[in-house]
């Protein structure tokens, strides 16, 4: 039985593509544009709203003999409330190009709010694994359950949370805030040989060629691949999807060298879309998603967008300098209006995702991580002082970055004992915790809670995630420890758990 008659009779093509395949065989002109495997990448959704969600998937080529570029594929798609795919509710055709790597993102429109839908992909008589996802919901929201991720390196580690989260069923969404790649070539940032998981292309990633291998090799990743299928997810990129400590005009990981920062920039920003399931708005990064009356969320690009070069790490005057941007002047307007508008709107949780971290978190003198809002000082007391003067209540940032997992209240002073916010840090996915990559970080990490009261919790030394859970009472963080790294496993253990009450911004 071929895999095409395989398909229909086991329903895993769409009852309506079942007579059209044919005319799709013949309209790439030859089968042979795509392999025997041409969904090797999986198939992933994201940025859901209350009536659309974007899909994603992508297209392997059989490259031409010739060197020439491969011709264009047509690709049918469809989204439905049955797994197996028949009646579907909206069905299209879309194009896989070389122009964008043969990936392909769908806008599929029409849908009800707060609903699961299955949906999948078919080209050339092959159809592709099939992908769930949710949208948003509208209206009164009982509860919402988000995963919260940050930091998959790649050589360092296996992806354990990245299949805890496939495994687990009640997500609205998986929050990816950020390092989803890395930049490094082999050795420079951990060694994979050890484990079988040596990066592509194995050296540093610097053209588009380069990036987009990068970006497949993590979609061919097994764990990561289902985490896709089975949620919609809601991502940003952090300074690794680019290069080391990345902002505005460069990058720490940069130099002349490599050529020029804006085309190297222009490339891995080009490869993250077309790569991830992410919709492509003018704002960039910035997007924000309502579910419903419980929650909002809102998206921030705190590295390309605005920011100004990281000072030294001592530099206490350039930190508190007032003209320094980390958001950038009109994605700074852009946020505080939108904050200011959902709380007028009566919203209850309002979610902020970025990539680092917000609060106070070293002793704020010296040495201090620049690179986090402790180097932009300023730009961090705008922010309190909009949610302070707006009474902008039950605000909930959620940060990746660091490799290490913080609970923390945010107060408008560093030794203040009042709290605007509360803040949720990820530990990585896979990248090593920082306090077994150095003596005084782990001291620092763990000295934290008694040092400073704002602090509520803080551990340097696992990998893992945050589970998210809110209602109209409370919202709720879980912090999930998955293990060592170097070691496959798919059950965590659970390293604290925190709880804010609605309208106190203090956690406990
Ligand atoms: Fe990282």
């Amino acid at each position: 039985m071929d895999r095409r008659r395989f398909l229909m009779m086991s329903g895993l093509l769409p009852a309506g593509l079942a007579g059209s395949g044919c005319a799709v065989r013949m309209q790439v002109g030859a089968s042979a544009a795509v392999g025997e495997n041409p969904f090797q990448h999986g198939v992933a959704s994201g940025d859901p709203l209350p009536d659309r969600v974007i899909l994603w998937t992508r297209v392997s080529p059989v490259l031409p003999a010739d060197g020439s570029s491969a011709p264009d594929i047509s690709v049918e798609w469809w989204i439905g409330a049955r797994e197996d795919g028949r009646s579907p509710l909206r069905t299209g055709r879309a194009s896989a190009e070389a122009a964008r790597d043969f990936t392909v993102k769908v806008d599929a429109a029409g849908l009800e709010p707060g609903q699961r839908y299955y949906y999948g992909f078919t080209a050339a008589g092959h159809a592709s694994r099939v992908g769930r996802t949710r949208t948003a919901p509208a209206g009164a929201v009982e509860r919402l359950r988000f995963a919260v991720t940050s930091c998959a390196n790649y050589p360092q580690g296996y992806f354990n949370a990245y299949r805890e989260i496939a495994d687990t069923d009640d997500l609205q969404a998986v929050l990816s805030l950020g390092d989803y790649i890395y930049e490094y070539g082999n050795g420079t940032y951990g060694d994979g040989a050890a484990i079988g998981r040596v990066p592509q292309p194995v050296h540093e990633i610097i053209t588009l060629r380069d990036y987009r291998l990068r970006h497949a090799q993590h979609k061919a990743e097994t764990d990561l691949q289902d985490a896709h299928a089975q949620h919609p997810w809601i991502v940003v990129w952090d300074d690794h999807e680019s290069a080391n400590n990345a902002w505005n005009g460069g990058a720490e990981n940069h130099d002349d060298s490599e050529g020029s920062w804006s085309e190297r920039r222009a490339a891995a920003v080009q490869a993250y879309y077309e790569w991830m399931p992410i919709r492509e708005v003018p704002t960039g990064l910035y997007r924000s998603f309502r579910f419903g009356e419980l929650a909002d969320l809102v998206m921030l690009d705190t590295r390309l967008e605005g920011r100004d070069e990281q000072g030294a790490a001592d530099d206490v005057t350039l930190a508190t300098a007032p003209e320094r941007q980390l958001l950038g002047p009109i994605q700074e307007a852009n946020f505080f209006a939108h904050l200011t508008s959902t709380q007028q709107a009566g919203v209850r949780w309002k979610l902020v995702g970025q990539q680092v971290v917000f609060a106070p978190w070293t002793d704020g003198k010296s040495p201090f991580n620049p690179d986090s809002w402790d180097g932009y000082r300023a730009a961090r007391q705008r922010v309190l002082e909009h949610i302070d003067a707006h009474a902008v209540s039950d605000v909930v940032i959620l940060t990746g970055d660091v490799h290490s997992a913080w609970g923390m209240e945010v107060p408008t002073t560093l030794d203040g004992d009042d709290s605007l916010a509360i803040e949720l840090v990820a530990p990585a996915v896979s990248s090593p915790p920082i306090g077994q990559a150095s003596e005084s970080l782990r001291k620092m990490v763990e000295n934290a809670p008694a040092q400073r009261g704002h602090v509520k919790f803080a551990d340097g030394m696992n990998n893992g995630y945050v589970l998210v859970d809110l209602d109209a009472q409370r919202a709720r963080a879980e912090w999930r420890f998955t293990g060592p790294r170097d070691v496959r496993t798919s059950v965590s253990t659970l390293g604290a758990a925190l709880e804010s009450r609605s309208g106190s911004s203090r956690l406990s």
